[in-house]
C-alpha cells in the first residue's frame, strides 16, 4: 500500500515560516537555502503535527515555548498549517487546516478544517470538518449530510 502523498503545504506564523507555501512537490524533494531560512523549521512542522496527534496540542506547544517562541516574530494571528495530499493517485485533493492561538497562556485550536478541493456533488458542502473553538459541523462524504454538530467548547480542547 502507498501512503497519501502531500502535493501542497502552507504554513502561516510558524516561526521563521511566516507565510510561506510550497506547490507541487514531488515524492522526492530537496530544499535548498541560506543558514536560517527555515529548512529545518518545515521539517518541525510535521514534527509539530505528529505530536499534536499523538501526545496532543498542549505536548507539542508547550514543548516549543509557546506562542512567545513559536510565532513568527511580530506576527499577529494564529499559527497555521495546512497540508493538501491524495489518499492514491486517483483520490480527490483533500486539504487539511490547523489553526492555534492561545488564550491565557494555553493553546487553542482557532480552526480545523478538512475539505475536498472540488464538491463531491451539486449542493453538497466541500467539506468534511470544520470546527471553531471547538463548535462545528462534520459531514458524511457519502450522503453530503451533516451527521453531527459537537459543541464541547473551547475550553474542552485544551
Ligand atoms: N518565532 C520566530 N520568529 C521568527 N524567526 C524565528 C523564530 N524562531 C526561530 N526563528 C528563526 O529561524 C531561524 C532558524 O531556522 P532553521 O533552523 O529552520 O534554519 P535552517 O534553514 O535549517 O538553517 P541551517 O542551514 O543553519 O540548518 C533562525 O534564524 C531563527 O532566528
Ligand atoms: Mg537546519
Amino acid at each position: 500500500m502507498r501512503p497519501p502523498v502531500i502535493e501542497s503545504i502552507k504554513i502561516e506564523n510558524y516561526r521563521a515560516l511566516q507565510n510561506v507555501e510550497i506547490d507541487k512537490l514531488k515524492p522526492f524533494t530537496v530544499l535548498v537555502g541560506p543558514n536560517g531560512s527555515g529548512k529545518s523549521t518545515l521539517f518541525d512542522v510535521f514534527a509539530f503535527m505528529e505530536t499534536c496527534f499523538t501526545s496532543g496540542i498542549r505536548h507539542a506547544w508547550d514543548r516549543r515555548g509557546g506562542l512567545r517562541q513559536l510565532r513568527s516574530r511580530g506576527a499577529k494571528g494564529p499559527v497555521s498549517i495546512q497540508i493538501s495530499y491524495r489518499e492514491t493517485p486517483q483520490s480527490r485533493l483533500m486539504t487539511y487546516r490547523l489553526e492555534i492561538d492561545e488564550e491565557r497562556g494555553r493553546p487553542v485550536v482557532s480552526r480545523e478544517l478538512l475539505r475536498c478541493s472540488r464538491s463531491p456533488g451539486p449542493g453538497r458542502p466541500s467539506h468534511i470538518l470544520d470546527f471553531r473553538h471547538g463548535d462545528g459541523d462534520v459531514v458524511d462524504d457519502e450522503t453530503g449530510e451533516i451527521v453531527r454538530i459537537i459543541s464541547t467548547g473551547a475550553t474542552n480542547l485544551r
